[in-house]
Parts: structure tokens; C-alpha cells; sequence
């Protein structure tokens, strides 16, 4: 019996992928794109296999799902936040029809549980100070709704069918490969460049604020979802609050460690505008209080790490 990874060979299916083979699972990544370079899945087979495929094909999802008698899901696959916006049909096809192929194949084969990431990008913009795992989600966003929707689908095939459907609201996640895609990945490039010696440009202002969570605790925070015991997942859906700082805190966070990082802040008004539109108080309350959840790195101990994380092996990262 195998663990699928969804979107397996991306920043977060990947990095789930290396700590469930540390446990000892056999890992099957499905995925559009092959594995990025420094993705070594042959280091890692027989226990990890790789099959190329698109969640919004049926025929695909349906196969993978079938012939490799998986019992639990990550579902990780997605297009991202700008692509979504870019192409709506495309991001409906593959986040609200791509989840939906897979929660059928899920049923029809018999797997047992599914995670998935959804993201705090799902609430409206601006109208509550705090949101919290109960707020009412009403996106402006097509990847807010894309992922609203994979969440009420998941929520719906636990009722009907008693698939183990599980679910974390994201924040931005930071961490080495996180790359550019997405209006928050500077709060990733701003400490990624400067540790490859590289210069940055920030596009936000200094005071614009965005929540963030180390890749780590991320990860973690997944597994100890996935992994906690029935009775104690009574929310289903958690929102993960992560840290809050400005994008001039975090350039003098980088600048106490790497005192030689150039960073220039050259705001862009409608970038910087949504992203302080973005919720900025979340309340991870029923994370914590149902399955323990607890972040590991402090802030300036995220960044200290992700630093050393890309000074290890650059190369992975240019
Ligand atoms: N990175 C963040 O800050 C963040 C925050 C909140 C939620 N999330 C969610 O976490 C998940 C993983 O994000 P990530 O940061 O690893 O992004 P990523 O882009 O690195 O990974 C997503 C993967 O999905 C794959 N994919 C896209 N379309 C596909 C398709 N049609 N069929 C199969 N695979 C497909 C991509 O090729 C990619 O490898 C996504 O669902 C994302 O919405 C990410």
C-alpha cells in the first residue's frame, strides 16, 4: 500500500515526500512537471515512483489511483495564486475538477484518508481583523474560490461516502525552491537571493505586512494532521496562523545574518495593495486545541535555517 503525493515534485509535495520515506512509506508522486533539478527520485527508488500526469484528466487520476493501490493522499497538485487569475478555466479544471477526479478515484478505489492544502487566501478580502478555522470564507480571488471549493468537495465526500477528508489553511510558506510564483514569494526571495549572494528587489513596501510559516514546521504541521487519530479531527478544515512581519523586519532580520545582503525596497502600488488587503490576524485555535498543533521555529530561527538550508547547496537554488 502506497502514500500518493499530489503535485509530488512541487516545493511542498516534495518536501513531504523526503519525511514520509524517512518513515519507511512507499511514495508515488503525480505530477505535471517532472522532478526540478536536485529532485533525485531514483536516490530515493524503489520507495518513491514518479508518474507524470494532470489531475484535470480523468482517464490519469484515475490510473494512478487504481494501479498503485494507494491508501492515503497528499493532495498537494494545484496551479497557484497569479496562474489562477491568469486562466480561470484552467484553474478550474485542475484545482475544483482535478480534486473532485480525485476524491471520486479515492471512493471508487478504496483510500482511506486525503490531506489537502488549501490556503488563508480563501477568505474575502479585508472584512474580518481576525479570522479564524470558523469564519465564513467569501474570496474575490479564482484561487480563494478554487480552493473553497476543493475543501466544501472534500468536506461533502467525508459526509457521503466517509472518505477521511483533512485540510490546513496556509499561510505564505518561506523555505529554499519555494520560488517566484505567487504576490507573496518575496517574503521567500527576499532571504533565498541575498544567501546566494545575490541581490533583491522587494515590490512591496517596507511596512506591508504577510503572514508566513517556515516550510519545516509546514511540513510537520501535514504530517501531524494526517497522522492524528480520528476522534481528535473534529474541524476538518484549520486555519495556520505562522508569523507576521513586515518586509523590513525581515530585511533586518537577513541583515543581522548576512550583514553584506543587498536589499532595495521599490514598492509596486497594486502589488502592495493586495497584499495588505490579505488577512493579517488568523486564529489557529482549533488546530492546537484538537491535534496539538505547535510551531517549532521562531521566527528568526526560520530564517537562520533557511539561510544555512541554501548556503549547503546553492546550486540546488540558482
Ligand atoms: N507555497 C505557499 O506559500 C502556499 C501557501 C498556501 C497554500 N499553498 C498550497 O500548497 C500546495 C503546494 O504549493 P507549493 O508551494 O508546493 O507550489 P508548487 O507550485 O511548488 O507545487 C504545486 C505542484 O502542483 C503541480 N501541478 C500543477 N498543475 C497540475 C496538474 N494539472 N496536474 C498535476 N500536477 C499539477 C505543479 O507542477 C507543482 O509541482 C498548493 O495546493 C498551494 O495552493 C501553498
Amino acid at each position: 500500500m502506497s502514500i500518493l503525493v499530489t503535485g509530488g515534485t512541487g516545493f511542498i509535495g516534495w518536501n513531504i515526500t523526503k519525511k514520509l520515506v524517512e518513515k519507511g512509506e512507499e511514495v508515488v508522486l503525480f505530477d505535471i512537471a517532472p522532478p526540478r533539478r536536485g529532485q533525485n527520485i531514483e536516490e530515493l527508488a524503489p520507495k518513491v515512483k514518479f508518474r507524470r500526469g494532470d489531475l484535470a484528466y480523468w482517464p490519469e487520476v484515475l490510473d494512478v489511483v487504481k494501479r498503485n493501490s494507494i491508501k492515503e493522499i497528499f493532495h498537494t497538485g494545484a496551479m497557484l495564486s497569479e496562474a489562477c487569475e491568469e486562466n480561470p478555466l484552467a484553474a478550474y479544471m485542475v484545482n475544483i475538477n482535478g480534486t473532485f477526479n480525485l476524491l471520486e478515484a479515492s471512493v471508487l478505489f478504496g483510500v482511506e484518508k486525503m490531506t489537502f492544502i488549501s490556503s488563508v487566501a480563501s477568505y474575502s478580502l479585508g472584512e474580518a481583523e481576525v479570522i479564524s478555522s470558523r469564519s465564513p470564507q467569501r474570496p474575490h480571488s479564482m484561487y480563494g474560490v478554487s480552493k473553497v471549493c476543493g475543501e466544501l468537495l472534500g468536506e461533502y465526500f467525508n459526509r457521503r461516502f466517509g472518505l477521511d477528508f483533512r485540510c490546513v489553511r496556509l499561510p505564505s510558506i518561506i523555505g529554499p525552491g519555494r520560488g517566484g510564483g505567487g504576490l507573496s514569494s518575496y517574503t521567500t526571495l527576499m532571504i533565498q537571493e541575498p544567501a546566494l549572494g545575490k541581490p533583491y528587489e522587494v515590490y512591496v513596501t517596507e511596512d506591508t505586512r504577510c503572514p508566513i510559516l517556515y516550510y519545516k514546521d509546514a511540513v510537520n504541521c501535514l504530517l501531524k494532521l494526517h497522522e492524528a487519530p480520528g476522534d481528535r479531527v473534529k474541524t476538518r478544515s484549520y486555519c495556520i496562523a505562522g508569523y507576521n512581519p513586515t518586509a523590513g523586519e525581515i530585511a533586518g532580520m537577513v541583515r543581522e545574518k548576512i550583514p553584506d545582503a543587498k536589499i532595495t525596497f521599490r514598492p509596486d502600488p497594486e502589488k502592495t495593495r493586495i497584499v495588505k488587503s490579505w488577512a493579517q490576524k488568523i486564529d489557529e485555535f482549533e488546530a492546537s486545541d484538537e491535534w496539538g498543533w505547535r510551531r517549532e521555529y521562531t521566527l528568526e530561527e526560520s530564517i537562520e535555517d533557511f539561510i544555512e538550508e541554501v548556503r549547503k547547496n546553492p546550486e540546488r537554488y540558482i
